[in-house]
């Protein structure tokens, strides 16, 4: 009998753990943190200063909302589905006592309005970057920034690109 427990105990315990990993991949783009280097190019880039909200897609552990609020005075909210990476983000908000400039909220960014932004950041896919650009398109006020790390949106010509940083920068 608890030999059958603990067997389905173990089972369970694999199933949660493969849909939790999975999870990100299936809605989009899966976990893969942008090196802290290129975070600070990116929020460069897009010139990112006190007056800024900065929408971050996708936002994985929050290092970006994070050093966006720290560094460049910014207000700055993340989205992400990942219950994992909202925990993380939750703590670093915390530990760097950010409560009152980054906030992260969970859901799927293509349900959520971000029409207030004036920066927004992207470590998505090429085909997502597809709906994102569609996305952006309807919700962006001229002007914004909208500044992506490793795949472009096609359609749209950057203002500024960096081939080796991979971080490309466009002006809606
Ligand atoms: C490549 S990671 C980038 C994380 C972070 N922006 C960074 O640059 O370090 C992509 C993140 O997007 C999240 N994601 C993918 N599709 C999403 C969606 N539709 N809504 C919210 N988050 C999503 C994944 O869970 C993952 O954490």
């Amino acid at each position: 009998m608890f030999d059958l427990l603990f067997v389905l105990l173990i089972e369970a315990s694999v199933i949660i753990i493969v849909v939790w990993i999975t999870w990100s991949a299936i809605v989009g783009a899966p976990w893969l943190p942008t090196p802290k280097s290129r975070v600070r190019s990116m929020l460069e880039f897009a010139g990112v200063n006190q007056n800024d909200r900065v929408y971050d897609l996708g936002s994985g552990d929050g290092r970006i909302i994070v050093m966006a609020a720290k560094e460049f005075g910014a207000q700055s909210t993340g989205i992400e589905v990942d219950p994992l990476r909202i925990l993380w983000t939750k703590l670093a908000i915390r530990r760097n006592k950010l409560g009152n400039k980054v906030n992260v909220i969970r859901g799927n960014f293509f349900n959520i309005n971000i029409e207030d932004a004036t920066v927004v950041t992207l470590y998505q896919g090429h085909e997502i970057n597809k709906k994102i650009r569609d996305k952006l398109s309807v919700e962006l006020r001229h002007g914004t920034r909208v500044v992506s790390y490793r795949f472009i949106l096609e359609g749209w010509s950057p203002v500024k690109t960096s081939e080796e940083k991979s971080v490309y920068l466009y002006i809606v």
